[in-house]
This record gives structure tokens, C-alpha cells and sequence, in this order.
């Protein structure tokens, strides 16, 4: 039995959400600065602090770093020219720094500078201290969110509702983000602080724009393999609705700790909802939600539009 309505949390969360200082109070800052031999070198302003990720096969170095002007902690990522081996990785990179600087929007990692350098492209990104938190969850843990000290529908409830608004955004701005999974959904503060964290979405690097008939074509099947939607392959064309089913598959894995792969679901026939584990999401429409997003034909999935009005997500 949940003892406060939803929507009482949601106007909690709403409130905290607008004074959110990220998009009130933008700094300018400057990533890339010419030094006396004339190279263009990292600003000395940001002091490297420590390396948060790095790992052998990815081209993304993600650094934590000080800006010594505010004292603010902020995200270097870099993508290394030395591990960016072909020429399309070479117009991915690019291409991330150009999406990611078109946007903004509460549910989205905040971008406010980039650079090249001799060895890499540079983005200063905002900060998230939550970073490890679906990751450790999901991934390596393999907990679900029923179980305590994080169950609670209403905290489920919230992160959907936080990635579904930054999807509903990238969608309304025609970009695809391709790659939603748990290691890509930051927490706006550690989860101890606060009962509903914000939620942002982080990393552009497999993200397209649509064209004028609201499809991008894709050169090679790419994306996480467990979230990888049906139609995403060899010159495929697609469009948002890839995300939807991205989405599905992260809520099915958020609520109850696997994906319906784990039971020898094939996508297109009905989802197996072990009985067991769904008691405390009956009558809250989440299993209709993810039906929702998990059709096989992507015309036919929700949109993130229609999503944000789902009985899943709804106020009362
Ligand atoms: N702004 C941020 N704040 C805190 N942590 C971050 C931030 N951006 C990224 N990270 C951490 O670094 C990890 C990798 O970052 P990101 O997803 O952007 O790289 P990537 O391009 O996906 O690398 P790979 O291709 O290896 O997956 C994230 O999963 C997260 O743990
Ligand atoms: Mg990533």
C-alpha cells in the first residue's frame, strides 16, 4: 500500500527540480586554451582530480576535475585520438560534441564546453555524484528495486518519469539517443540525501538526428546488446521509437532485476511476467507500459510524447 499520492511527490519533485542550479546559473567556461608554445592545451583552470572511468577497448576517458576560478567539480570527458581507429569513429566523436552541445534540459547531463586537443576531443560536463548508482545496481549487483533499501514504486515511478522527459525532450529536438541503459542514467545527488534523486541522461556517442521524414539512417548495427532494439541493424533506417523499446527493457530490468530475455522471451510474443515478482506493480500500469514500449514494429510502441500520460505515470 503506497501511503502518499504520487502526485504530492511529483509537485515535491517538481519544485526541487526548478531550482536546480545548473540551468539557472550558467558559468561561462573555456575547456581549451592556447599555451606559449602555441599548442591548444587544457585550461589550467581545471585541476585534474581523478580518473572515474577508463577502460582499455573505449575511447572515452572520463575525468573528475576542478575548476580552481569556482571551485565547482565538473566531468572532463575525452575522446582519445588514440583509441579512435576508423574514419566513423572519427565523425561519431564529432558528432556527440555536436549533439550534446545543441541541448539542454533538466534530465540531461548539462554540456558547457568543448575543444580538440593534439590527443583528444574534449567535453566539460556537469558533474553527477550518482554516476555508480544503476550501474552498481543493475549491472553488477543485479538487485532489483523491490527490494530494500530502495523498493518503493513511488522512487521507480520517479525515475521513469525523469527519463521519460529527457526522451520526450531529445525526441521534440528530433535526436535519437541510441544507447539507453543503466551505465548511461547518472543521480543528481548520492541516493542517501535525497528519497527521489533527479535522474539524468549522460553520453551522446551512439545518438542521431532525424531527418525531414523523422528517420536517421544508420550505417552499422550499434548499441548495448540487451537493449538493442529489432529494427537497429546494418543500414537500417529508425527513429525515436528505438529508444522506446530501449526504455522498456530498462524498466523491466529497474523493477525486477533482469530483462524478460532471462526468461526465453522473444521479442514480439507476449512478455512472461513471472507472477512472483510483480505483486507490488500490480494496478500501478507498469507492466502495460512496458507492453507498450516492447512492440516489435516500432510504428506501433508508445511514443515518449504519450508516455508522459500513461496511467504509469499519471498524478493521481
Ligand atoms: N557527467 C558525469 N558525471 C559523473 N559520472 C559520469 C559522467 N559522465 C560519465 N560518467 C561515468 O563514466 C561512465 C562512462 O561515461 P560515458 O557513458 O559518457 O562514456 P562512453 O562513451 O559510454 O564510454 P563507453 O563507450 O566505454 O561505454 C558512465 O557510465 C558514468 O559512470
Ligand atoms: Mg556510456
Amino acid at each position: 500500500m503506497e501511503t502518499e499520492s504520487p502526485h504530492e511527490e511529483f509537485k515535491v519533485k517538481r519544485k526541487r527540480s526548478l531550482q536546480s542550479p545548473d540551468l539557472a546559473s550558467p558559468i561561462s567556461h573555456c575547456i581549451c586554451v592556447t599555451s606559449p608554445e602555441g599548442k591548444t592545451i587544457i585550461n589550467p583552470r581545471y585541476e585534474i582530480l581523478s580518473t572515474i572511468y577508463d577502460q582499455p577497448a573505449s575511447p572515452s576517458r572520463i575525468l573528475l576535475v576542478k575548476d580552481t576560478e569556482t571551485d565547482a567539480i565538473l566531468i572532463l570527458k575525452q575522446l582519445l585520438k588514440c583509441k579512435i581507429l576508423s574514419h566513423a569513429q572519427n565523425i561519431s566523436a564529432l558528432r556527440e560534441i555536436e549533439i550534446h552541445q545543441s541541448i539542454r534540459h533538466l534530465n540531461i547531463v548539462t554540456f558547457y564546453d568543448s575543444g580538440e586537443t593534439e590527443d583528444a576531443y574534449n567535453l566539460l560536463l556537469e558533474y553527477l555524484p550518482g554516476y555508480l548508482y544503476f550501474t552498481d545496481r543493475i549491472e553488477v549487483n543485479n538487485k532489483p528495486f523491490n527490494l530494500k533499501p530502495d523498493g518503493g514504486v513511488q522512487k521507480l515511478k520517479s525515475f521513469s518519469y525523469d527519463v521519460i522527459q529527457g526522451l520526450e525532450y531529445l525526441h521534440s529536438q528530433g535526436i535519437i539517443h541510441l544507447d539507453l541503459k543503466p551505465g548511461n542514467l547518472l543521480l543528481y545527488t548520492d541516493v542517501d540525501e535525497d528519497e527521489y534523486p533527479l535522474v539524468k541522461i549522460c553520453d551522446f556517442g551512439l545518438s542521431r538526428k532525424v531527418d525531414e521524414t523523422g528517420y536517421a539512417l544508420i550505417e552499422k548495427k550499434c548499441g548495448t546488446d540487451k537493449y538493442v532494439p529489432p529494427e537497429v541493424n546494418d543500414g537500417a533506417r529508425i527513429s525515436p521509437a528505438a529508444d522506446m523499446w530501449s526504455l522498456g527493457l530498462l524498466l523491466h530490468n529497474l523493477a525486477v532485476g533482469y530483462t524478460p530475455h532471462a526468461m526465453k522471451w522473444t521479442p514480439g510474443q507476449p512478455i512472461p511476467f513471472h507472477k512472483r515478482h510483480w505483486p507490488k506493480y500490480e494496478g500501478t500500469g507498469l507492466k502495460e507500459f512496458i507492453e507498450a514500449c516492447l512492440r516489435l514494429k516500432p510504428e506501433e510502441r508508445i511514443t515518449s510524447r504519450d508516455a508522459l500520460l500513461h496511467p504509469w505515470l499519471s498524478f493521481n
